[in-house]
């Protein structure tokens, strides 16, 4: 038997999946990292951190691994995606990398519509400028650190930046390259307009890859500190809603996906690169060979739920926390929650508004807190939903993946709040999976993506929508989308208080 592996680098820990022929799990390795946040709008992550983690479960699982090491052929990645990792011209990293959930750009973002101005920039890149993306961060390090900038020669992203120690060679594929802000998505190239524009050499930008592209072998010290074979084949992996979406069979026109992480996603596979979505929803290269998809992003989702246990309910299993939310009936009893902890990508591209519960009453107990929690979680995402059927997309299938799948209750929600059927895969490992498809695909195990899919993804059970809940989940979920206009103005007013 024969085996790759997937890695996931997340943002609250590295998955590391074994995965053999028949797209079985046969072993899976997490180690967890913390974020660093020095202060409200920050989120940093030290990438040694990330090295050593994965080094570390590799490590864990070659050990647990009975078999023949040389039997694992290939190796693939999966990332957070947008994060910035400067490196100096010898490749040392030069400060902490600044991840997707840090939102310090807001100036920089206006600065980038300023210089390229608004349609120019939908242009080039499909997407408008965020907080979240990587040339704002850029920006950023230029403008209030430029002793640190002067020495930085290259940029990269998370997951290239771990291949890169792994393997020695620079490289950045076109998934992950899609949320830099500074690729020409349709045309697949860096675009020289925009690094012109803001003063960046071609060189600071890794050479492009396909997801499936060899890209190197394991470096000896690596192999030897992980028990890998440096006969390994590394292939160069793709952004993690991606790599969420292969990994989920989500691989043809019409198919949708809901993933929960950190954040959580509702994304649409694309043909085409020449829709026009006005930037209401990312638009971004797939990392199947010249495929697309579209993606809304709701910031803090599976955040939401973990602020909330971490907060008031620490010692207990997420289990304990969500017993008894199944009694309480759709609209919490009258309570709303928006998820807005870190301010909101999708619809509402704002990084100052901030999370209410509404209508707090005295007959409220802690489930109905966190059934809130979830219904609003599922409201934000529901908002991508209907930026796509406003589109003329038919939505009418979900699958769902991630913290959303792992509960009875929150699958039934989503069909719910959605109104769409909802499918739960009998294993479902999302980005981790998709990784280990790459290499799988890049291995030459099977002619395409679609076809490895047919063998490693299956449906385990269906959601279909209950009306009675839909109707009310309907009305609901009107008001839900008035709270943000009601609120923005007053978290406008809070701001200086935050620190
Ligand atoms: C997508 C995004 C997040 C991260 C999470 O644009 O910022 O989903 O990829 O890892």
């Amino acid at each position: 038997m024969k085996y790759v592996i997937g890695v996931d680098l997340g943002t609250s820990a590295v998955k590391i999946l074994l995965v053999n022929q028949n797209g079985e799990v046969c072993n899976e390795v997490s180690k967890s990292y913390p974020l660093i946040i020095e202060k409200s709008g920050y989120s940093e992550q030290d990438p040694e951190e990330w090295v050593e983690k994965t080094a570390a479960g590799l490590a864990e699982l070659i050990e647990q691994f009975d078999g023949d090491v040389k039997d694992i052929e290939g190796f693939s990645f999966s990332g957070q995606m947008h994060g910035l990792v400067l490196l100096d011209e010898d490749n040392q990293v030069l400060r902490k990398a600044i991840l997707w959930n840090d939102t310090r750009t807001t100036k920089q973002c206006q600065e980038i519509y300023k210089v390229v101005g608004n349609k120019r920039l939908l242009e080039i890149t499909k997407n408008p400028a965020l907080e979240g993306f990587t040339l704002p961060k850029i920006l950023w390090v230029k403008e209030e650190e430029p002793q640190i900038f002067e020495r930085a020669r290259v940029f990269m992203l998370p997951k290239d930046y771990l291949r890169y120690r792994m393997t020695g060679n620079i490289h950045m594929d076109y998934s992950d390259a899609a949320g830099t802000l500074l690729l020409n998505v349709a045309k697949r190239e860096w675009s020289s307009e925009l690094l012109e524009l803001f003063g960046l050499p071609l060189e600071f930008c890794p050479p492009l890859v396909e997801s499936h592209d060899f890209v190197g072998t394991v470096k000896a010290e690596f192999a030897h500190a992980t028990g890998l074979s440096e006969a390994v084949k590394v292939f160069a992996g793709g952004a993690d809603n991606a790599c969420g979406a292969i990994g989920s069979g989500i691989l043809s026109e019409g198919k949708t996906l809901c993933s929960i992480g950190t954040s959580g996603v509702v994304l649409s596979y694309e043909e085409r690169n020449d829709l026009d979505f006005e930037g209401k929803v990312h638009y971004f290269n797939h990392s199947e060979e010249d495929t697309y998809y579209t993606m809304g992003v709701t910031l803090a989702a599976g955040y939401s739920l973990s602020w909330f246990k971490d907060t008031f309910a620490k010692e207990e299993a997420f289990d304990q926390l969500l017993a008894g939310v199944d009694e309480v009936p759709a609209g919490s009893n009258g309570l709303l929650f928006t998820p807005y902890l870190v301010g909101e990508r999708t619809p509402h591209a704002d990084s100052t508004i901030r999370s209410s519960f509404i209508g707090v009453d005295a007959a409220h107990e802690r489930k109905h807190f966190a059934r809130a929690v979830l219904e609003g979680i599922t409201f934000s995402l529901n908002e991508s939903i209907e930026i796509f059927r406003n589109s003329g997309k038919t939505i009418d299938s979900i699958i769902s993946i991630g913290g959303g799948a792992k509960n009875e209750t929150w699958l039934q929600m989503q069909a719910d709040i959605f109104n769409a059927k909802i499918e739960k895969l009998t294993s479902e490992q999302g980005p981790g999976m998709g990784a280990a498809m790459l290499a799988a695909y890049g291995c030459g195990w099977y002619p395409s993506l679609k076809e490895c899919a047919q063998v490693f993804i299956q449906t385990s059970k269906t959601y279909h929508p209950i009306q009675e809940n839909v109707e009310a989940y309907r009305k609901l979920f009107a008001i839900y989308q008035q709270v943000y206009t009601h609120t923005k103005e007053l978290n406008e007013q809070l701001r200086p208080f935050r620190k």
